[in-house]
């Protein structure tokens, strides 16, 4: 039987517009789930949208439409993200399906069954924009006197009846699970970030709300709605099928990693375990914490108007390169710039240049010299040895580079063989060999064939369609596209279509 291997997205808020902020967290996941499938796991790889609280009710109120109508046609836009984005989920959960009412009851049911739930008042401030509590000490008080949250969000002072979760009875499990866990939370900055602030003392946590109405009703007290937080976090183990121990999925908890932005790691890294462990179920392998893109050094923000539409990209740039630029330009982990001049030269001199010059430049000479057969391979310099072990070695190389959400060295790893394979090809001038010595030229273009059938089956993840068409190019059978397929040489012989441009240099159309 296949491992199995589940990654999750946030699931979106559907009161905004998606942006290349939020297409990035699903690219991220896209790449993960496209990898382990090449690496032979059965992969569950999930994304959604978060529709109940506060926040989408004002949103739908704004728009004039009642919530369910709002979030029916808002979510749409969402979806279509994953169209343009080329993104391979399994499944997009709504949290307003059926589905997620009844294991978000049956959740809440396991929680006030282990005593961890109580009724009570809450009294204190409250971000909608962040749909969180924060305390006092957490704001800041601006010029005019307005309390803000850490994340600029304004606070309004909340008096209500409400349901509390027994947080303050998990610190220490939770330090406990986070020592015997070192990987659960990544990177290790945020890890630190987390463990202080739990190690800082666990308040309860309000779990339910009275004074609006749109989100799951409390088991028993229906003038309850739960906290949409609560709902939200349980949507990763809905979509397994939870709580029917027969389902299709069930074997996919617990989740392998659950991607999220920096700005929501302490649902995902505090209450979400503490809830879990609460209720018996297990807790999830690992949280990596992204950063944050600004736009041209700008916030980005629906109200300053510079919101990036992913199929604006994608329309101007071509789906690979944005997806490349993305995991390529910042390191993974860290806030990033976006800029419309980086995209174009990464594009220009990775893709076109490094990448698309070197497949076409091998290729074109196989067309030509070799009567468009792949050669066979023959007696190996220590050159040849070099560069083709250094292109075996990737598949290794990248597993561990994956596996730690190391996307930009992921792909440094296979610049580096790319880079060794124009010197190689300078070097060797297999143009030149065409007059001298047939037979080595021929062994040459072959060790340039396999290198380059090697790149294109580990970048697929990144970039699944132009590196369909090169490794259609080199003849590789799309059965034979996995990583375990790289074990087997390509049959000498094999007939190979005209080589084709893979990638465009990228021209700014005068103005
Ligand atoms: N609904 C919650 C998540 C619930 S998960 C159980 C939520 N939604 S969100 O739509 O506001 O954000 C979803 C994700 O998008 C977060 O991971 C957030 O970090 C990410 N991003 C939103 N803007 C972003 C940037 N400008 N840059 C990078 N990621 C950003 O939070």
């Amino acid at each position: 039987m296949k491992p199995k291997y589940y990654v999750t997205t946030p699931i979106y808020y559907v009161n905004d517009v998606p942006h290349i902020g939020h297409a990035y967290t699903t690219l991220a996941c896209d790449v993960l789930a496209r990898w382990k499938r090449l690496d032979g796991y059965d992969v569950l790889f999930l994304t959604g949208t978060d529709e109940h609280g506060q926040k989408v009710e004002k949103a739908a109120e704004a728009a004039g439409m009642s919530p369910q109508a709002f979030v029916d046609k808002v979510s749409v836009a969402f979806r279509e993200m994953g169209a343009v984005m080329g993104i391979s989920n399994d499944d997009a959960i709504r949290t307003t399906e059926p589905r997620h009412k009844v294991s978000s009851t049956a959740l809440w049911q396991r929680l006030l069954a282990a005593g961890d739930i109580y009724l009570g008042g809450y009294e204190g401030w409250y971000a909608v924009r962040d749909e969180a509590f924060y305390d006092e000490g957490e704001l800041t008080t601006r010029a005019d006197g307005s309390k803000v949250a850490p994340s600029g969000a304004p606070v309004e002072w909340v008096v209500e009846p409400s349901y509390f979760f027994r947080l303050s009875a998990w610190q220490d499990r939770l330090l406990a699970f986070y020592a015997a866990h070192p990987d659960f939370i990544a990177p290790e900055s945020r890890r630190n970030e987390v463990l202080s602030f739990v190690k800082g003392g666990l308040r309860d946590l309000s779990i339910s709300r009275t004074s609006f109405t749109w989100g799951i009703p409390v088991p028993g007290d229906e003038r309850h709605i739960m906290y949409v937080w609560l709902d939200a976090l349980q949507n990763y183990v809905t979509a397994t099928g939870w709580p029917d121990a027969g389902a299709a999925r069930a074997g996919f908890w617990p989740a392998d990693l659950h991607m999220v932005g920096k700005d929501i790691l302490r649902f995902h890294t505090v209450y979400w375990p503490a809830f879990l462990m609460s209720a018996g179920l297990p807790t999830p392998k690992r949280v990596f914490a992204h950063g944050w893109w600004t736009i041209e050094g700008e916030k980005i923000s629906k109200s300053l108007g510079n919101v990036v539409a992913p199929a604006e990209l994608v329309e101007s740039y071509g789906l690979d390169a944005v997806r490349f630029f993305l995991l390529r330009e910042v390191p993974f982990g860290n806030d990033g710039n976006f800029s419309r001049k980086a995209l174009v030269s990464r594009l220009n001199v990775e893709l076109a240049n490094d990448l698309g010059n070197l497949a076409q430049r091998s290729l074109s000479l196989i067309a030509r010299n070799c009567g468009g057969v792949l050669p066979a391979r023959g007696a190996a310099t220590e050159e040849d040895v070099a560069l083709r072990g250094a292109a075996e070695a990737l598949p290794a190389l990248l597993r561990q580079r994956m596996d730690s959400q190391a996307f930009g060295d992921a792909l440094e790893d296979v610049w580096k063989v790319i880079r060794a394979g124009n010197g190689y090809i300078d070097r060797q001038a297999p143009w030149a060999l065409k007059k001298t010595d047939v037979v080595r030229m021929g062994h040459v273009l072959r060790v340039l064939a396999d290198v380059l059938r090697v790149v294109a089956t580990v970048l697929q993840p990144v970039m699944p369609g132009s590196m369909g068409k090169m490794l259609d190019q080199l003849g590789v059978p799309s059965e034979a596209r996995d990583l375990a397929a790289l074990g087997t040489a390509l049959a000498e012989g094999t007939v190979l279509p005209a080589p084709q441009g893979v990638f465009p240099r990228f021209v700014e159309e005068a103005s």
